[in-house]
């Protein structure tokens, strides 16, 4: 695979610096970015979660591929980072930045429905899928990255990858695809209820 994302967000330079000077070390990359970009430019008038902020990266590639009617919940219960994505993101009135826990946000809001569910943190991916595939709508994207080892790993984290592959290899209203691209992205979609 080829990376080709020489086209980026306006403020996402900015944000890439600011992650820098912050020491935020989990930051997406820009494959990931241009990625999502792309997928959630499929849903017009989309409703979109990302779960697990950080400092916006993500979050600036999803708002580029947004059309004006889409919405984007984004949730993070670190402050410092959460501060860098409203300094340059919080103009945007199609995004709403919340600072929570996410597997409180998960238990609250099951009211909801996403078209697309970037899940970037604990929960929702390792903590609490369920809830968030849940609240995913048939014919939803769901997309995890970091899913190859990350120098960022702490010990035992294999164990909790191999565990969530093999909980979503057991669903039988999920396809997906595991790119072995970038950090190692899964994409994976919800099924009809009739599949
Ligand atoms: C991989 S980073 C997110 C990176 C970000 N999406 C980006 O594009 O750079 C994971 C984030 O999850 C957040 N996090 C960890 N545990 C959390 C929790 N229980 N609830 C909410 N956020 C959490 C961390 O503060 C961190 O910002």
């Amino acid at each position: 695979m080829k990376d080709l994302n020489d086209k980026i967000p306006a403020r996402l330079e900015h944000i890439e610096i600011a992650t820098l000077d912050l020491g935020f070390d989990m930051p997406s990359e820009r494959n990931t970015g241009a990625l999502l970009r792309t997928l959630v430019a499929t849903k017009p008038s989309g409703s979109f979660l990302e779960i697990g902020t950080g400092t916006g990266l993500a979050t600036a590639w999803l708002l580029d591929g947004m059309d004006m009617q889409s919405t984007l919940f984004s949730l993070d219960n670190d402050q410092a980072a959460l501060s860098v994505a409203q300094s340059y993101l919080s103009s945007d009135t199609r995004l709403t930045l919340v600072l929570v826990d996410g597997n409180q946000w998960l238990k609250d809001n099951q009211s909801q429905s996403y078209d697309l569910i970037f899940a970037d943190s604990y929960p929702g991916k390792y903590e609490n899928f369920d809830l968030a595939w849940n609240i995913l709508k048939p014919g939803g994207i769901y997309v995890i990255d970091d899913m190859l080892p990350q120098k960022n790993w702490p010990p035992g984290h294999d164990i909790k990858v191999k565990q969530l592959i093999d909980q979503l290899s057991l669903r039988v209203d999920m396809n997906y695809t595991w790119l072995d691209w970038t950090s190692g992205i899964i994409i994976a979609t919800k099924l009809a209820e009739d599949k």
